[in-house]
């Protein structure tokens, strides 16, 4: 599917707005009469734009072209619950909330230690701290980028986001199946310190998210780290503008790291929405 129909497959449900959006998912969560009225909506839109059947990159211009900064931040949608205004936040205020997101799961408080750690093993012959490469995959708006600048403004970070759609400094499209690409996985093997991810992995394929994990542990330097926050819902499932996502479980997420010789160090659970899990990992010895 390209752009122009899956907008269109949204118009002929009338969503064509953020605010329109945030009506549907509320009407649709009224009773279970107006949840039964929109059954045959869901389904054609579950199928029509199946993750794994579609290009994400088509998927997500025709999002920012339709949706403004709500897909990256989901801001008309928390805004229209709390206050009935569907208005969608500006770039600075939607990086600032997402933020919040590893800040109060406690990832950020991982990601100290993995930076810590990283820049103890970084050191040269003369005993001089190195720089470290940091990697991340869904950059959005930058938000993460910014808040390295700001949180370790004395540390030497070199910083490489990847999108689908590089809206930011620093940050490279991905491949059309929505991962990297062989010539990226071959530009950054045993590149990256660290590879982070917030707020991104929910709005993937299972198959998709396997293919992210197994690329890290090749990008990424022997005792390296991978740092991915994500929803974890009680229904293992995500619903976001009528794409629908099978989540894995936290246990299933545990079980595909190992398998990938990513060893889990530090678990952070938040049990109130957004409801999210982050795992740190570190890539083992070759
Ligand atoms: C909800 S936003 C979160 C953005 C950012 N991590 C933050 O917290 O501000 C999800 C991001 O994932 C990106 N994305 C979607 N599919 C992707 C994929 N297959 N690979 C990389 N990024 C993807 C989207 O373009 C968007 O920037």
């Amino acid at each position: 599917m390209k752009k122009q129909d899956i907008i269109d497959l949204w118009k002929k449900h009338n969503i064509d707005s953020a605010p329109k959006y945030a009506e549907f998912i509320k009407s649709m969560n009224v009773s279970q009469e107006s949840f039964d009225a929109c059954k045959d909506i869901l389904v054609e839109l579950r199928e029509r734009l199946d993750f794994d059947k579609i290009n994400p990159k088509e998927f997500w211009s025709a999002c920012d072209e339709v949706f403004s900064t709500d897909p990256v931040c989901n801001s008309s949608v928390k805004s229209i619950f709390a206050s009935g205004d569907g208005n969608t936040f500006s770039v600075e205020e939607s990086n600032r909330r997402n933020n919040k997101i590893p800040l109060h799961s406690g990832a950020f408080g991982s990601l100290d230690l993995a930076i810590q750690n990283r820049f103890i093993r970084n050191k040269n012959e003369q005993n001089e701290i190195t720089k470290i490469n940091i990697a991340e995959i869904g950059s959005g708006y930058g938000a993460f980028k910014l808040y390295l600048e700001t949180t370790y403004p004395n540390l030497d970070i070199e910083y490489t986001g990847f999108d689908v759609i590089p809206r930011s400094e620093c940050v490279e499209s991905v491949g059309v199946d929505g991962t990297l690409t062989e010539e990226q996985v071959e530009k950054y093997r045993n590149k990256f310190d660290i590879i982070f991810s917030s707020n991104v992995f929910q709005h993937l394929s299972k198959k998709c998210v396997s293919k992210y994990v197994e690329q890290s542990y090749e990008v990424l330097k022997p005792f390296g780290y991978t740092l991915f926050l994500t929803a974890s819902f009680q229904n293992n499932r995500c619903f976001h503008y009528g794409q629908e996502i099978d989540l894995f479980s936290n246990v299933e997420m545990n079980s595909l790291y190992k398998t990938n010789k990513l060893y889990p160090m530090a678990i952070n659970y938040v049990l109130v929405f957004p409801f999210m899990t982050s795992i740190l990992c570190q890539k083992n010895a070759e």
